[in-house]
């Protein structure tokens, strides 16, 4: 454990596993809450957002409602549109191998659209993608400890207080605190009346709203955390994985063996066979904990009172705790030689497996009772798409004008709040000419049963705050 000064104000980074299951799960009743947090909470979108809140009744009504929209008894539901979206990325991949990033992006976010407004982001150039993306993206960019100079309100908070016109160090946050929030109140409300839609998380919430005197920024918060808390984060794992496979071709040979074993090239994997296919499953836990999305276990824990850990008897813990999941993940305890992509880990009792505090052996999703809530949805369409890859395609180092392959840089990363890696170039090609023929013709039927999703906004962000007032 390490204690981080910024200024005046205290964090402590867990770096250990047993150390981290020890006070944020096992204690977790203490150490439930955030801290204060200047730049990313009081600047963004306050306590009316479940992802800052302080411990309480709130947070805890904020929890259950956001349950009712992607825990784990819903997110079984969404499994048929989940896998469909999926066979369409394997379509696009056929078409536009080169673009798989968008591709992935496209995806995560169609699917979270389709969960909380009934419909689906068909194209990449949908400005879901390219305006609330790129906001979430920055906003994750700004929230690091210590990395940029807002981060000095952190210990300066009078600073936050200047008016943005003569306070460049800023850069523009705070303006009606939080640019996103009306806006997604007006896409939730947008969906939630349109008759044409079925049933989708906007209308639970509007139903809800009353019982609870939920605020228009608490709808807009809970709506558009689909979004922000979602979509970044389960593509960036996929290009994370696109990244292991160009990297490590030799960790992907049990996987291909299983799929080609289990699932032969007339169909794609389903969920169904999620229990057939266990180096698939462990191929996935890998590219979970190899280069983890949340690098530091997204927001701090506050502890609500005062407590005491082994090692520091003596020392009170009452400063945030974050959960520094890069050094957790890269224990040489728990995962010898840990930059190496090694699926061979996770096989139960296997040479090259090591105990873990927790069932689940890796800590990406975080703790206790502020576990991410979306962990279900990320991890089932984790599985399904790491699966159809690996049984669909050649995913490779690309090559140079001489044909030879150009090497990928497992340490180029993004150096935000959400890391993914820096844009590479690699070859993904069909692994044959039937796997080719099965994902076109289950991709063009994935196309028409998405369909009943299809549909428009009438919002944009970027003219929204220019035509609309909250009202
Ligand atoms: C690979 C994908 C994802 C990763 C790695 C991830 C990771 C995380 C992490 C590390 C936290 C902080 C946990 C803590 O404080 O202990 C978190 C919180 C959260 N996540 Fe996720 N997440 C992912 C996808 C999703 C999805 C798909 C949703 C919803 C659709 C979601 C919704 C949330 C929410 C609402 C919180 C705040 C919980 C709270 O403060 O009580 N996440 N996530």
């Amino acid at each position: 454990m390490i204690t981080f000064w910024t200024g005046r104000r205290p964090t402590i980074w867990i770096c250990d596993a047993w150390a981290a299951s020890e006070l944020l799960d096992k204690r977790a009743a203490i150490y439930a809450s955030r801290p204060r947090m200047v730049v990313f909470s009081e600047l963004g979108a306050g306590q009316s957002n479940m992802v800052n809140m302080y411990y309480g009744d709130r947070w805890r009504l904020h929890r259950k409602l956001t349950h009712m929209g992607v825990g784990l008894q819903q997110v079984r539901n969404y499994r048929g549109f989940q896998n469909d979206e999926s066979k369409v990325v394997a379509l696009d991949l056929l078409h536009e191998p080169e673009e798989y990033v968008k591709h992935f992006e496209r995806y995560a976010t169609s699917v979270v659209s389709i969960i909380g407004f009934g419909r689906r982001v068909a194209a990449s150039t949908d400005p879901i993608i390219t305006e609330v993306i790129a906001v979430m993206q920055r906003a994750a960019e700004l929230n690091v400890p210590g990395k940029t100079f807002p981060m000095l309100m952190e210990s300066f908070p009078f600073l936050a207080r200047f008016p943005n016109w003569m306070a460049p160090w800023k850069h523009g946050l705070g303006q009606g605190q939080g640019r996103g929030r009306p806006f997604f109140y007006a896409l939730a409300e947008e969906a939630a009346t349109n008759k044409n839609s079925g049933q989708c998380y906007a209308k639970k919430l509007f139903d809800e709203a009353p019982k609870h005197s939920l605020s228009k920024m608490e709808i807009s918060s809970l709506a558009g955390n689909l979004f922000g808390a979602g979509s970044d984060t389960s593509s960036s794992t996929l290009v994370t994985f696109v990244l292991a496979c160009c990297a490590f071709p030799n960790a992907l040979t049990k996987a291909r063996e299983e799929l080609d074993r289990i699932v032969g090239p007339h169909r794609s994997p389903t969920f169904q066979d999620e229990a057939d296919l266990p180096y698939v499953k462990a191929l996935m836990k890998e590219v979970l904990r190899w280069r983890s999305v949340a690098i530091i276990g997204g927001q701090p824990h506050a502890p609500i009172k005062d407590d005491h850990y082994k090692v520091l008897k003596q020392t009170t813990i009452a400063a945030p705790e974050a959960g520094n999941v890069w050094a957790i993940h890269h224990h040489e305890r728990e995962f010898p030689d840990p930059d190496r992509f090694n699926p061979d880990r996770w096989i139960k009792g296997g040479p090259d497996s090591r105990p873990f505090p927790s069932e689940k052996g890796y800590m990406t999703f975080g703790w206790g009772r502020r576990v991410c809530s979306g962990q279900g949805l990320a991890e089932q369409g984790t599985f399904i798409t790491v699966a159809r890859l690996l049984w669909g395609f050649e995913i490779e180092k690309a090559l140079d004008e001489q044909g030879n392959e150009v090497d990928v840089d497992i340490f180029d990363f993004t150096n935000g709040l959400n890391m993914r890696p820096n844009p590479f170039k690699c070859r993904i090609t069909p692994r044959s000419p039937e796997i080719r023929a099965t994902i076109d013709k289950e991709g063009q039927q994935a196309l028409q049963d998405l369909s009943e999703y299809d549909g428009e906004t009438k919002y944009r962000m970027s003219t929204y705050y220019a035509t609309e007032k909250l009202r």
